[in-house]
This record gives C-alpha cells, sequence and structure tokens, in this order.
C-alpha cells in the first residue's frame, strides 16, 4: 500500500527541473552493509519514499547503487522519479579540484550523472581547531566550487544546500549576494532540540527549507525521546506510534523529515503519517523544556 505522503513535496527555491524536494525521505546512517542496505531500500520503495539521503561518510553509496541497480525495474521506476541527497566528507573542504574530486566520488559511487542534492555535511574542516577562523575561508570556498559545479541548474548537482549550519553559518552565506542562496538546511530537529526562532526566520525569510535528522532520537540507542511521557500520551489519542508522532510533530512545523530504519514494519509505519495533530498537541510538544541533542555540536564551529 502506498502512503499518501508519496506525493507530497515541497517547492525548492532554485530553479531548474528538479526544484521540489519530497516531504519525507529515507535516512540511511549506519546502513552500511550491502544486504541490509538492499532490504531496507526495497521495503522503502514499497511503501512510497521516492528521496534517499546519504552521505560520503556513510560508507554505502556503491551499495545504494547496487541496490537501486536491481530496484528501480522492480518497482518499474527510473532514476528521475528519485530524489538522491549525498554530502561532502568534511576532509573535502576546500579548492575548487578537492571539491570537485569528492563529488565526482559520490556520482561514481552512486552510479548516477546527477545528484537531486549535494550538502556541505558540516561547517568545520576535519583536522582543523573547531575555534580557528580556517573554517570560514575552508566552508566559503567550498560554496563558491559547489556554485560552479551547480552552475545554476545545469550542472550535475541540480540543488546545493548545507546541513549543520547554525543562524551564525547561515547569515554568513547570506552576507555575499554572489552567493546561491542554500536550497536545504539539514539540521538536528525535535522536541528536545527546537532550534531558536532567530534561526527559524533567517532560514525561512530566505526561502531555505529545513529538514529535520534525529527526529525520533537518533541512531544511538537513546529512547527518552521515543517514551516521552507527552509523546505517548499523545499518541495512545490518536492510535499511532509514538515516532509517528515525532514525525508528523516536524513535518507540522514545516521541517522535511528522512527517518532511518532497517525495520521493514517501522519503515512502512514511519511514512504513514496522515494523522494530523492538533493545535493543542503541537502546543504541548512545542512547549516541552527539556533540552537534548544527540548529534553533533555545530554552535562551536567558528
Ligand atoms: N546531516 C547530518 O549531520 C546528519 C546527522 C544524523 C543523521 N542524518 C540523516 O538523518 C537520518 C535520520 O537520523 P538518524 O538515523 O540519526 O535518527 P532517527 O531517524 O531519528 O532514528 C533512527 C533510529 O530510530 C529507530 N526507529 C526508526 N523508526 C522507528 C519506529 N517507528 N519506532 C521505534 N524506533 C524507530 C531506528 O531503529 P531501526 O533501524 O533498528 O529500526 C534507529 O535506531 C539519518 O539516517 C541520516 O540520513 C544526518
Amino acid at each position: 500500500m502506498m502512503s499518501s505522503f508519496e506525493n507530497t513535496y515541497w517547492p525548492l527555491n532554485t530553479k531548474g527541473f528538479n526544484n521540489k524536494i519530497p516531504a519525507v525521505g529515507f535516512g540511511t546512517y549506519l546502513i552500511s552493509d550491502k544486504t541490509t542496505i538492499y532490504k531496507a531500500l526495497d521495503t522503502a520503495l514499497a511503501a512510497g519514499y521516492r528521496l534517499i539521503d546519504t552521505a560520503a561518510v556513510y560508507n554505502n553509496e556503491s551499495y545504494i547503487k547496487d541496490a537501486l541497480n536491481v530496484l528501480l525495474p522492480k518497482y518499474k521506476l527510473t532514476r528521475k522519479d528519485l530524489f538522491i541527497t549525498s554530502k561532502l566528507d568534511p576532509k573535502d573542504h576546500g579548492d575548487e579540484k578537492t571539491v570537485i574530486n569528492a563529488v565526482n566520488r559520490s556520482l561514481n559511487n552512486l552510479g548516477t550523472d546527477y545528484l537531486d542534492l549535494f550538502l556541505i555535511h558540516w561547517p568545520g574542516t576535519f583536522k582543523v581547531s573547531s575555534n580557528s577562523p580556517e573554517n570560514f575561508k575552508m566552508r566559503n570556498s567550498t560554496w563558491k566550487a559547489l556554485m560552479k559545479i551547480h552552475n545554476n541548474g545545469n550542472g550535475p548537482l541540480k540543488n546545493i544546500g548545507v546541513s549543520n549550519y547554525t543562524t551564525k553559518h547561515i547569515k554568513e552565506i547570506l552576507a555575499d549576494p554572489s552567493n546561491v542562496v542554500p536550497a536545504v538546511n539539514q539540521v538536528e530537529f525535535h522536541p528536545y532540540y527546537q532550534q531558536s526562532s532567530e534561526f527559524h526566520k533567517v532560514c525561512r525569510d530566505a526561502k531555505i527549507i529545513l529538514q529535520a535528522y534525529c527526529s525520533m532520537g537518533g541512531s544511538a540507542g537513546k529512547n527518552s525521546l521515543l517514551n516521552n511521557d507527552i509523546i505517548t500520551s499523545i499518541a495512545q489519542k490518536h492510535s499511532i506510534s509514538t515516532a509517528q508522532v515525532l514525525l508528523k510533530w516536524a513535518l507540522q512545523r514545516n521541517y522535511a523529515i528522512i527517518p532511518k530504519s532497517v525495520t521493514p514494519e517501522r519503515i512502512k509505519l514511519n511514512i504513514e503519517l496522515d494523522k494530523e495533530l492538533t493545535k493543542e498537541d503541537m502546543e504541548s510538544i512545542n512547549n516541552i523544556k527539556h533540552i537534548e541533542k544527540f548529534a553533533w555540536q555545530p554552535e562551536k564551529v567558528f
């Protein structure tokens, strides 16, 4: 059975033929084994996911290619039916040659001649101290190189964006009028880490799509969000799972989502998100005061 979210796309600020993004995508962090990725993508495509989120550092790009070689014909899909996102390894910040090599590596690994979205994974550079101004120089140089490769949508990167960019990093990129505005900023966002109102204003005013990761608390096996009392009571009221409440809350906060699972039943349910949360449900989740981060700390990157 297909989910109604299969056909839910949000407009991106980029011009060109790939300028819309599925609101719900499939996350692949920590799925780095060939058989597991094949099975997960098999279930995900059958359930209606059309966006696959990967990254150079996930070490699964070539397994995704192998899986898609079999699965696209199986589901009578073509490359154009998919939206594939990959991300630059923080080791590959820098000059044009370094960035072009990194992009080509992701394209080759994924067996495609274009990516729908390519993100700077992290505002800092590998092995450069977080508080060093060198980070700004490196990500700025990377962005200029990505803009050239993107070539207003005519190059192999149909949309370019960033990930883990804080208000400071986003303001900096917007301050240079010669910069292409990032299409997407993929950030940690869930009831225990709701980002600031300034962050939301800056990104929304620039028409940057926000995409949430760790919506269900991340892959580190911490279940505190999934077991939270407020989330649990809302889930019981609507007869849905706590994961579905967390995912629907993010969508209703206008965040695109990329839930990850290797469990078939969860993969299917994580895109079954038709039940609307009420204004009261939304407010009680918005008012959760507990703050907890499950991933890295971009605020520390100069
Ligand atoms: N840009 C970045 O820096 C960054 C950082 C982190 C993540 N991401 C991206 O965002 C995606 C999602 O984030 P994430 O993988 O960290 O965390 P997540 O999607 O919040 O959570 C994944 C975890 O939740 C479990 N889970 C999934 N569905 C569930 C359900 N319905 N009920 C209970 N548990 C469930 C999964 O277990 P099973 O797999 O065992 O089912 C897995 O342990 C990643 O896969 C990756 O693509 C990006």
